[in-house]
């Protein structure tokens, strides 16, 4: 990993809130109270209906993402949304392959088509990997391997600075608790060691966050203890005070 690259956290707000006021005002609250901070980039993922509202968040040290983005650029595709025009609202960052959009129906055949596009249109991806469940024999392990790959596919090493990889185990997102800080580490060394196959050395300039019940209380800890280079926060990032405290902690470390 580069020495400068900065450390990651992103906030997904799923579909909420509920209204652009609340939207505003709680990106308003967390620009605001990350003025300071020097070396941690924060990305909000909003919901689209709310992007041209909050345009104005993005600057050197908040940026504005996506939760998803279609696979084409144009054409007939009732209700999608593109890249080129998500762009329009300053936004940088797409988060692609979260687990309840694979739910829905996102393969991963169709994940790699959404990666490929999104950054063939200059945006950055984060993507989203994880398993549902554990098991005795490791075929988790295996799992997780083939989602690296397959997203992967076709992804030459010029982009490599363009992508983010969150590993969320399914089951720990929406959760009580995170994952333990040495299994968060396992995996952040697991992957890594994915990325060195696919891409050699450079595949350490890839940063790997994690995600799934990340609270202001043990944030710090999975950083540090966990070694990943970053979180993907949903619930914790609709509380401005929290995830600013939160980040704010983070940058000291
Ligand atoms: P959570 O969600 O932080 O509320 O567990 C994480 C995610 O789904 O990205």
């Amino acid at each position: 990993m580069k020495k400068k690259t900065k450390n990651l956290i992103v906030g997904n707000w799923k579909m909420n809130p509920e209204t652009v006021s609340e939207a505003k005002k709680t990106a308003g609250a967390i620009k605001r109270g990350l003025l300071n901070i020097k070396k941690t980039e924060v990305v909000i993922c909003s919901p689209f209906v709310y992007l041209d509202a909050l345009k104005s968040f993005s600057s050197k040290k908040t940026i504005l993402g996506t939760q998803d983005i279609f696979q084409e650029n144009s054409g007939s595709f009732t209700g999608q949304i593109s890249p080129n025009q998500a762009r329009q609202f300053n936004v940088s960052y797409s988060i692609i392959g979260h687990s309840e959009k694979r739910k829905l129906g996102d393969t991963d055949e169709i994940v790699n088509k959404k990666v490929i596009n999104v950054l063939n249109s200059g945006l950055k991806v984060i993507i989203c990997i994880g398993e549902e469940k554990r098991d005795h024999s490791g075929e988790y392990l295996s799992f997780i391997k083939k989602q690296i790959f397959l997203a992967l596919k076709d992804v030459s090493k010029k982009d490599i600075e363009n992508i983010v990889i969150a590993y969320e185990p399914i089951w720990a997102i929406g959760a009580k608790e995170p994952m333990g800080t040495s299994e968060i580490h396992e995996m952040s060394i697991f992957i890594r060691k994915i990325l060195r196959e696919i891409y050699g050395m450079l595949g350490d300039d890839i940063r790997i966050l994690y995600g799934g019940s990340v609270f202001l209380e043990n944030a710090k800890s999975i950083m540090v203890d966990g070694f990943v280079h970053g979180l993907l926060i949903g619930r914790e990032s609709l509380n401005a005070k929290n995830f600013v405290e939160m980040i704010k902690d983070i940058d000291k470390i």
